[in-house]
């Protein structure tokens, strides 16, 4: 797993997802009120919707396009049982979020 530098922690703004592309992978990063960070693929296993200007309640998020819900930790539906996101792992170091990927990607 290699860990690559994403965003500063400062500019991502509270419950709200900011969209990224890195390497391929889309992914939707969110800072929750409490200041964790989770990172998660930002295509809605539905019909791909982008779920990064989903709804968030907590670590909740609802998908816009139909309400499909997901646990931003887990990555499960919590709306849909079986049915799941990938969610990545995210550290912070000083002002610097980083997200990791598997080394083939
Ligand atoms: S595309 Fe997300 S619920 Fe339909």
């Amino acid at each position: 797993m290699r860990f690559i530098p994403v965003a500063s922690l400062d500019e991502l703004q509270e419950n709200e997802g900011k969209p990224l592309k890195i390497n391929n992978q889309v992914i939707a990063l969110f800072k929750l009120t409490s200041g964790e960070v989770h990172a998660i693929e930002n295509s809605c296993p539905h019909v791909g919707a982008p779920l990064d200007n989903g709804i968030l309640e907590e670590k909740e998020l609802s998908c816009l396009w139909h309400g499909w819900k997901f646990d931003l930790e887990t990555g499960l539906s919590t709306s849909c049982p079986g049915v799941s996101i990938k969610v990545y792992p995210v550290k912070i170091e000083q002002n610097t979020v980083f997200v990791g990927l598997d080394e083939e990607s």
